[in-house]
């Protein structure tokens, strides 16, 4: 089972940005440590980009040969409405994940353009949101996907 995690803009900067929000971790460093191990029998690929146009060519690219995106859209969460629009186009299914509750937060974060597109949406708990993401595509049978 192959799945693409996916994250956009600033989530490259996890462990440095805000650490009271997000912690003080890298996200490269909790995927390789804890994600990667936890599951052993799937393919496993992380991208990330601050660009918004490379977020659509990439969700393009694997849109229709993956089983599963997970994908923290950062920032664009609540703006993009080209994202939906590529997450509706596509046929690999998408978990949207974040980091922090977005819905505990500014008004302006509690619109997402991903969620209505999404299978589901996991909010607020930590990088632990992509292994809970990762556990919803683990449980499905490969046929189903
Ligand atoms: C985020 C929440 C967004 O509102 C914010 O812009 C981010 C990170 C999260 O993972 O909690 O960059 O997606």
């Amino acid at each position: 089972m192959k799945i693409l995690i996916l994250n956009g803009p600033n989530l490259n900067l996890l462990g440095k940005r805000e650490k009271s929000i997000y912690g003080s971790r890298s996200f490269e460093d909790y995927y390789e440590k804890d994600l990667v191990p936890a599951f052993p029998d799937m393919e496993l690929e992380y991208f990330q980009s601050n660009v918004e146009g490379i977020l659509i060519d990439k969700l393009q690219e694997v849109g229709y040969h993956y089983q599963g995106i997970v994908f923290n859209a950062g920032a664009y969460t609540h703006t993009s409405l080209a994202l939906m629009d590529t997450i509706a186009a596509i046929e690999t299914p998408v978990v949207e994940v974040h980091i922090s509750n977005v819905f505990a937060r500014e008004a302006a974060r509690h619109v997402t353009f991903i969620g209505g597109r999404a299978v589901g949406s996991i909010s607020g708990f930590g990088l632990e949101s992509y292994r809970l993401a990762l556990q919803y595509f683990e449980r499905l049978k490969p046929s189903k996907v």
